[in-house]
């Protein structure tokens, strides 16, 4: 059975545009839980453009699930999660001027910090997960480097269209059973909406999916109860 974790950062992109207090994130979580979703994903970024420290502390009291949080490699990302104690960070690689995270990690020159992140976050009982492009040179960095789990990012399949999809997606799945192979937990990640997500909710290895921007673009619509239904049910669940 896969996994679904919803991220509800966009509930506080909205809420942002106007400075305001409404939509919570908060109440978001809550309600993603309810409907079914095994764990709630939040992207706290340097420059604080959706997600404040004040939600994170609060989604990480009321979610019963799991937390992940995505984050920087940076001493000030690292406090931040040692306090809130999510049950998962997953390592992204975050520029300003992005609109989302553009890339995966790129582990192979990340440097010393790396060693540290994920030695802090074991002994404190926190999975550490790399968010990588489906790259094998990648994957085995991550597997030497000791992480728990890959998060591979879909992006390129999201946005390849016709021949090229088959091809990325074929991508996703030979990295898919790369990370298994090598020890470790296979997720995968961006840009899966209610039209791509099948194909990769079928691929054996892959045991947890984040997905965040889609859900919530539906939840306008009909409701966030019934879009994470939706999406539960088209990952056969
Ligand atoms: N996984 C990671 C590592 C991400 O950075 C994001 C975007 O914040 C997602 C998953 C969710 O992507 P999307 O919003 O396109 O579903």
């Amino acid at each position: 059975m896969v996994r679904l974790g919803v991220n509800v950062d966009h509930v506080s992109t909205l809420r942002e545009a106007r400075k305001t207090y409404e939509p919570d994130p908060v109440a978001a979580a809550i309600a993603v839980e309810m409907a079914g979703a095994d764990q709630v994903t939040i992207h706290l970024r340097e420059d604080r453009r959706h997600i404040q420290n004040r939600d994170a502390r609060l989604i990480r009291e009321v979610v019963h699930t799991a937390m992940n949080l995505e984050m920087a490699m940076t001493p000030e990302m690292q406090e931040i999660a040692l306090a809130l104690h999510p049950d998962s960070i997953t390592l992204v690689p975050e520029k300003r001027e992005e609109i989302t995270t553009e890339g995966g990690l790129d582990l192979i020159n990340a440097g010393a910090i790396v060693n540290e992140v994920i030695g802090t976050m074991k002994s404190a009982g926190i999975k550490p997960c790399a968010f990588l492009d489906p790259d094998i040179e990648q994957i085995k960095q991550a597997a030497y480097l000791q992480f728990a789990a890959v998060e591979i990012h879909t992006g390129s399949y999201a946005n390849a269209k016709g021949a090229e999809k088959a091809e990325e997606l074929q991508k996703i799945k030979d990295t898919a059973i790369a990370v298994r192979h090598l020890g470790m937990i296979a997720h995968a990640g961006h840009g899966l909406d209610y039209h791509n997500v099948r194909a990769v909710a079928v691929i054996p290895e892959i045991e947890e999916l984040n997905i965040g921007h889609s859900i919530l673009a539906r939840a306008v619509f009909v409701g966030l109860d019934v879009a994470v239904r939706d999406m539960l049910r088209l990952m056969g669940r």
